[in-house]
């Protein structure tokens, strides 16, 4: 049996074709029995049949294979479940014979509260605590509810059956009741079996729920399900499910291939929603939305979450990566196309440009040593969790858009319908969408691609005028400012003066010299001759200017020539270059001086993003300078601020209601005081009227945060007041709210109590990570806390929950000692799911502490802090 120890995956000896699968849950016990009956195809000779199984107990005596065609039935010698590599392994004392037989197997296990494999949610009906029974089996715990081949590419169909289900529940699965016998209190409840498909995409839900339904033009029944008394809450998506599905089924010229698609709010879910064949689930706060209660953000959240999941009932569930290498192929693509599914609802949402959100993120990480590339190399279920990052989702729809707009739009859609049809029911690795995508291009979709998805990292492009010639130059990007030696096929786009004037090329080598262009005009007046390069931002790279270059683009952006995408673009790459020691901070803050008179929504929001974390470093690096860059950043959000006002206008955008509640949360936290009381006031208002409309939705977040400014030890009022709206609301929206605002304040020792208060039974586990957004005053108690409590910690949160916590908590640190210091606490701590986390957390600090001792050095920082400060406009 050793051989089959530590294998990255199952030996084939035998293949499955169909389960028949019958649960047994016990809601009372939460326990659950099982058996499973699996037509496999022996393909080798073997003694051996080895499968998946993991926390199941297995009884022996149930255990038998037999073949259709003869009466004789073989029974195990040896039944052995190896934890380890959660494999269970059969051993026959005679070879088993080629061709078709039936698996039977017997087992039990424990409805757990994991998240994972079959587990247990709670919730209340009628004051009375309820359980339910979920299963959340991506990437690999399907293992965890029955034994089976779990691998993406062992695709078999599903037929289920669940027994002695309490007759007054709902019991879902990914197919339409076939059959349902009711016996006194209990019921069964049998299924359709299903097309094949994954493991990791079949699932159960079993609880008390209400639902709203409709049906697409084409007649596929959808249903949302929420908690009994709130189906209102589901119409929004409901209505965005049912259009999407419109819209794949055109845009991927196939329709949805099942009778039905229910989705359910799950009330404990450890990711945002999961894809799961028919039976999509989600976190309350991704699918639920309150017309009084619930923000424009929130609206957005819900509608982009329907997409994505639902684009995965095509990409993911019809067509499935072959590996969890291949992972990025399902969330990549999914993360790219509902961006396309949402802006084709909700068009006045502009969601393309806050895709830019995505790209950035993609590239903070990516700008990191500790990176990976996004065709990875999985070798233990353990390391799976991990991949579910920023690399997959982010850098892989940043480099699908790149190569969208590279090939064309039509000539894209049309590669990937067919690339749908040839592997549809069946599985595919990266290189097989490139295949399809050259096929219909006839470019060299292969080779260009491999560059960016085989490697890590990404180039910084740096542009230098010379002469009347452009001379670019490739070299890759680090944030620790250090130079790697990767190099890539990159798409450039070029502009000059005008949108019409433009070039497309593509950069094979290392420096290439471009004369196109006519660098300085008629009149001599450079200023007005504006560079950029990656037009629209749909490049996944950075750019660095020379001087010249880079006065002529803030003179661009104050007279206004620039598109958002653009102007996001140059901010987001200085804030970049600046962070790797490669642009002083006063060029940074100076061009930050640029966007006053920014509007739009994606590029302000970054900018806040970004004060934030440069008002950090300047706190550590020099404290007297600290009010003068508030008062900075103060005078750069107030034109938006006063435009805005703190009223919705009438029919106003989407877009402003989202920006209003940004701008006002960003000017509490920088302990604005006119923000802060007016922010006071109304949320007294609303303690005493939860449906003023002095204090919509949108602008909530605002003003907790600036009430938890002035929390102190002795006036903890404005915090107990949040506290009782947590306890009175079951909005998960607004509970979710009030986490990510406690932690804002100043005093420590609040920190403290907020921190402990997270570990209480008040806060669902899926929630704590909410909490950890912890203001600078609080890093140190943060970190002791993380400290004291971690053996808890890391007992209760798998997965990638866990990895939040270290990210959360460490990453903000900005000094050499810290980084030892939190090296020292994991090294006996660590573990594979949380390795890659941790080094990254950790070179994090090691940026922002070489970041410190710079900005320290800088000359003449301070007097442009004071001048930009005090500068009038
Ligand atoms: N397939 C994932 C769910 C998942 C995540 C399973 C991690 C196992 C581990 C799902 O499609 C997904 O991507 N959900 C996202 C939301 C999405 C809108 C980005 C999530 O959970 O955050
Ligand atoms: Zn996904």
């Amino acid at each position: 049996m050793e051989q089959f120890k530590g294998q990255p995956r199952l030996p084939k000896f035998a293949v499955p074709k169909r389960y028949d699968l019958n649960l047994k849950p016990d809601l009372t016990t939460c326990k659950f029995t099982g058996s499973v009956a699996v037509d496999i195809d022996i393909v080798e000779f073997t003694n051996f049949i080895v499968l998946n199984a993991a926390e199941l107990t297995i009884d022996n005596r149930s255990v038998s294979f037999a073949t259709k065609t003869s009466s004789k039935v073989f029974e195990p010698k040896k039944v052995d479940v190896m934890e380890d590599d959660e494999i269970l392994v059969l051993e026959f004392a005679e070879t088993l014979p080629i061709g078709v037989g039936v698996l039977n197997i017997g087992f039990e296990g424990v409805l757990n509260d994991k998240m994972k494999g079959f587990y247990r949610s709670t919730y209340e009906h009628k004051g009375e605590k309820k359980n339910m029974a979920v299963t959340q089996f991506e990437p690999a715990d399907a293992r965890r509810c029955f034994p089976c081949w779990d691998e993406p590419a062992c695709k078999a169909t599903f037929k289920i059956t669940l027994l002695d289900v309490p007759s007054e529940l709902v019991a879902l699965s990914n197919m339409p009741v076939i059959e349902e016998g009711v016996n006194g209190k209990l019921k069964t409840v049998s299924y359709q079996e299903s097309p094949i498909m994954s493991t990791y995409l079949v699932a159960v839900v079993i609880g008390l729920f209400d639902y709203v339904e409709d049906h697409t033009s084409d007649g596929i029944n959808v249903r949302v399900y929420c908690q009994v008394g709130q189906a209102n809450q589901g119409k929004f998506a409901l209505n965005v499910a049912v259009k999407t599905l419109e819209f794949y089924r055109e845009y991927f010229a196939v329709p949805y291939s099942l009778p039905k698609l229910d989705m359910i709010a799950i009330p404990d879910f450890a990711a945002g929603a999961m894809e799961n064949y028919g039976l999509v689930t989600y976190r309350e706060t991704a699918l639920l939305f309150d017309d009084l209660h619930s923000a424009a953000s929130n609206k957005q959240r819900v509608a982009t979450v329907v997409a994505h999941e639902l684009a995965h009932q095509w990409f993911g569930n019809l067509v499935t990566m072959e590996w969890w290498t291949h992972l990025w192929l399902n969330e990549g693509f999914a993360t790219w196309v509902s961006y396309l599914a949402t802006d084709n609802l909700f068009p006045e949402w502009k969601i393309w440009i806050q895709f830019l959100d995505e790209s950035t993120e993609g590239l903070r990480l990516d700008g990191l040593e500790e990176s990976h590339p996004i065709e990875v190399d999985v070798n233990h279920a353990s390391e799976i969790d991990e991949i579910f990052d920023a690399i997959s989702y982010r850098k892989g729809a940043s480099v699908i858009r790149m190569l969208q707009s590279y090939l064309g739009a039509e000539v894209f859609q049309q590669s990937l319908a067919s690339y749908i049809k040839k592997y549809a029911c069946s599985n595919a690795k990266t290189e097989d969408l490139w295949t399809a995508l050259e096929e219909g291009s006839y470019e060299p979709v292969n080779e260009l691609m491999n560059s960016w998805t085989k490697q890590k990292g990404y180039p910084v492009i740096s542009v230098k005028v010379k002469e009347q010639k452009l001379e670019f130059e490739q070299s890759q990007f680090l944030s620790s400012g250090s130079s790697g030696d990767g190099q890539w096929i990159v798409p450039i786009t070029v502009c000059c003066g005008s949108y019409n004037v433009r070039k497309n090329f593509l950069l094979q080598t290392k420096t290439k010299e471009f004369m196109g262009f006519s660098i300085r005009n008629e009149s001599g007046n450079a200023s007005s001759n504006w560079i950029k390069m990656n037009v629209d931002q749909t490049g996944f790279y950075r750019v660095k200017y020379d001087e010249e270059l880079a006065a002529r683009l803030r003179y661009a952006i104050e007279k206004k020539l620039l598109t958002e995408t653009d102007r996001f673009g140059i901010l987001d790459d200085s804030f970049a270059l600046c962070m790797a020691r490669q642009q002083s901070l006063t060029s940074l803050l100076t061009l930050m001086g640029s966007y006053r008179e920014e509007v739009n929504y994606t590029v302000l929001s970054n900018l806040i993003s970004i004060s934030y974390k440069v008002g950090r470093i300047a706190a550590d690096a020099n404290p007297e300078l600290v009010d003068y860059i508030k008062q900075f950043f103060i005078s750069l959000f107030q034109y938006s601020a006063e435009k805005l006002g703190w009223d919705p206008k009438q029919g106003e955008s989407h877009l402003d209601a989202m920006l209003r509640g940004e701008i006002l949360t960003a000017l509490a936290l920088l302990g604005h005081e006119e923000t802060v009381n007016e922010a006071s006031k109304r949320f007294h208002a609303f303690l005493e009227d939860r449906t003023t409309s002095l204090l919509p939705a949108d602008l909530r977040r605002a003003a907790y945060v600036a009430v938890m400014q002035k929390v102190s030890q002795s006036d903890k009022s404005g915090y107990e007041s949040l506290l009782r709206i947590y306890r009175e609301t079951d909005l998960s929206q607004e509970k979710t709210r009030i986490l990510g605002s406690l932690a804002s304040g100043p005093d420590a020792n609040i920190i403290l109590e907020v921190l402990n208060f997270l570990l209480s039974s008040e806060v669902r586990n899926q929630d704590v990570v909410f909490g950890l957004n912890v203001s600078s005053e609080g890093r140190e108690t943060a970190w002791k806390w993380l400290k004291d409590n971690w053996d808890y910690i890391s007992k209760t949160w798998g997965g990638f929950l866990i990895t939040r916590f270290i990210s959360a908590i460490v990453s903000p640190f900005a000094s050499f000692e810290k980084a030892m210091e939190v090296e020292e606490f994991f090294a006996s701590r660590s573990k594979p799911s949380v390795a890659r986390t941790l080094k990254q957390s950790i070179e994090r600090v090691h940026i922002n502490a070489k970041w410190v001792q710079t900005v320290q050095n800088e000359e003449h920082l301070a007097e442009a802090v004071k001048e930009l400060a005090f500068r009038k406009y």
